[in-house]
């Protein structure tokens, strides 16, 4: 039921891309993305530790409702260059959404090819509410958000203690009602 979930899309620079859910056999995709995300989008996206040992427990894991993963892969070069996820993925409920991509594939519109899929098949399998949490100084993410009609509901106040620059970071909490 979840192979319904597909869709091809070019980037700006002329990149065909395949928007689908990670599958078991793509343990060595996830590996290289993980491996080659880049510090900057590191910074501000770090669900888990981007480690081959973590790619392999996703995989191993892999488990729909509790964590659905959709990935973009370049066609030409067979790899991931993005990943967006809801957790849990279940009927009424509310899902917590992250989003990342490699990061020579950002600015090129593929956070809103990915975010327009993600809330597209998060409508068609009855999900509640995508709730999510931005740094505030991430603007380019808030801007993505705020184009797709997420809004804030708290403002946590230097609530983050980051160690790349060991300062306190506020963050957004955001949240998009899919009035289902
Ligand atoms: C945030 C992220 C997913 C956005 O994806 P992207 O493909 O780079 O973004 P897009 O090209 O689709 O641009 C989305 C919107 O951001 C805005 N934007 C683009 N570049 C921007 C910039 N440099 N500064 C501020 N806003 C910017 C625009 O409004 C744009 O919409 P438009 O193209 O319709 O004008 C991606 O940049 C990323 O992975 N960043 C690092 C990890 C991260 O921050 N994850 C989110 C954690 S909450």
């Amino acid at each position: 039921m979840f192979e319904k979930y597909v869709k091809r899309v070019t980037l700006r620079n002329g990149s065909k891309v395949t928007l689908r859910p990670l599958k078991k056999e793509d343990l060595n995709m996830l590996v290289d993305f993980f491996l080659n995300i880049g510090f900057e989008t590191e910074k501000y996206f770090h669900p888990f530790p981007f480690t081959r040992e973590q790619a392999e427990k996703i995989i191993r894991e892999l488990d729909y409702e509790k964590f659905f993963p959709v990935v973009a892969v370049e066609e030409k070069e067979r790899r991931i260059v993005g990943m967006v996820f809801l957790s849990p993925f279940k009927r009424g409920e509310v899902s917590s959404l992250g989003i990342g991509l490699r990061h020579d594939y950002r600015g090129l519109g593929l956070g809103s090819r990915l975010m327009e899929f993600i809330i597209e098949v998060a409508k068609d399998y009855g999900v509640r509410e995508i709730r999510l949490s931005v740094y505030a100084d991430n603007c380019r993410a808030i801007a993505l958000y705020c184009k797709f009609g997420f809004e804030v509901y708290k403002v946590r106040k230097k609530a983050v203690y980051l160690k790349w620059d060991g300062k306190y970071h506020t963050v957004y909490l955001m949240s998009l009602e899919l009035g289902i």
